[in-house]
């Protein structure tokens, strides 16, 4: 096999109260790349769809990315990529962990599998960590392997997976402003005192709790965070606005995605999205920013090979 193309999907990092710890993967959003053999050892970003991505490929996740992969196999191997996006970058949707996880997913099948999938992430998260500056597993691990994860440890690197109540939906929420994480991160306190920490640890149980128990009450309560959402709101236009009419109307958990703008709201009934939607369309139309919104169940698979 000379060429793949591959899907690797957008992510929900942090899910309230698990920053830099929590993340899920979400259906219908993602990357979209074909990957060829190249007779050389080059790695070209030919062509990308749906973003003005870098071709310099020591300044592209996805090829910085497959380059860490490559050197730690020892391989002279080259690739070509077309990486085409369904979201943009800065979009709190996990942009550059679908190129990377992608982009590295694919190299790996084609090279045979040398290594198996959850191997592939300290290589996924190289591009991560350029793109954002920072090491960060919350969105590389459910762009590449699905489900609901859990980083417990960075080093070393150790992530668990969480199942989901079968009837949780999402909806994602983005208005078009971008996001850079690398800001967003640079705006969070650097301790944190006791009493908060307390709290933060009490609701990630919570989360954990709640979703092997289906327990959606316990899971509006938990999602609530204390260290990102209080500083990087005021990045998100409408927040407090947004906030309020998912409470009002059966939001079972509802907080920022990532480092924002877009924010995630989790129902446990699919009727009561619709009056929901309507309610945040008029809110923006009337703020005057341009919005996207998803509705996905939890996605479980991460990458896969389409074509
Ligand atoms: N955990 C990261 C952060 C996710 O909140 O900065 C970025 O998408």
């Amino acid at each position: 096999m000379d060429q793949i193309t591959v899907f690797s999907p957008a992510s929900v990092a942090n899910v309230g109260c698990g920053y830099d710890t929590f993340g899920f993967a979400i259906d219908g959003i993602g990357d979209q790349i074909t990957i060829a053999k190249r007779s050389d050892d080059q790695l070209v970003l030919e062509r990308s769809i749906g973003a003005d991505l870098p071709t310099n490929p020591k300044e592209n996740v996805a090829t910085i990315a497959v380059e860490a992969f490559l050197n730690h196999l020892g391989s002279r191997a080259g690739f070509t990529f077309t990486i085409k996006k369904s979201f943009k970058p800065g979009s709190g949707l996990g942009s550059s962990a679908s190129s990377a996880a992608g982009a590295v997913f694919g190299v790996n099948h084609l090279l045979g599998n040398p290594l198996d999938t959850k191997d592939l992430l300290p290589f996924v998260m190289e591009g991560e960590a350029f793109a954002s500056k920072s090491y960060h597993a919350d969105n590389v691990a459910p762009a590449l392997m699905g489900g609901f994860n859990v980083i417990r440890s960075y080093d070393p690197l150790d992530i668990f997976q969480v199942p989901t109540p079968e009837n949780l939906h999402v909806l994602i929420i983005f208005p078009d402003v971008e996001v850079k994480t690398s800001e967003a991160k640079a705006l969070l306190p650097k301790t944190l005192a006791i009493p908060e920490a307390r709290n933060q640890w009490a609701n990630v149980a919570g989360v954990i709790s709640a979703m092997y128990s289906a327990d959606f009450e316990l899971l509006k309560k938990s999602v609530t965070d204390f260290i990102a959402e209080p500083v990087r709101k005021k990045l998100i236009p409408g927040y407090e606005e947004v906030k309020r009419i998912m409470c009002e109307n059966g939001s079972v958990g509802f907080n920022i995605s990532g480092s924002g703008p877009s924010m995630f709201s989790f129902f446990k009934d699919a009727n009561d999205l619709e009056g929901v939607k309507q309610e945040v369309k008029e809110l923006y139309e009337a703020l005057g920013f341009d919005l996207i919104l998803h509705t996905s169940k939890i996605n479980h698979q991460g990458s896969k090979i389409i074509s």
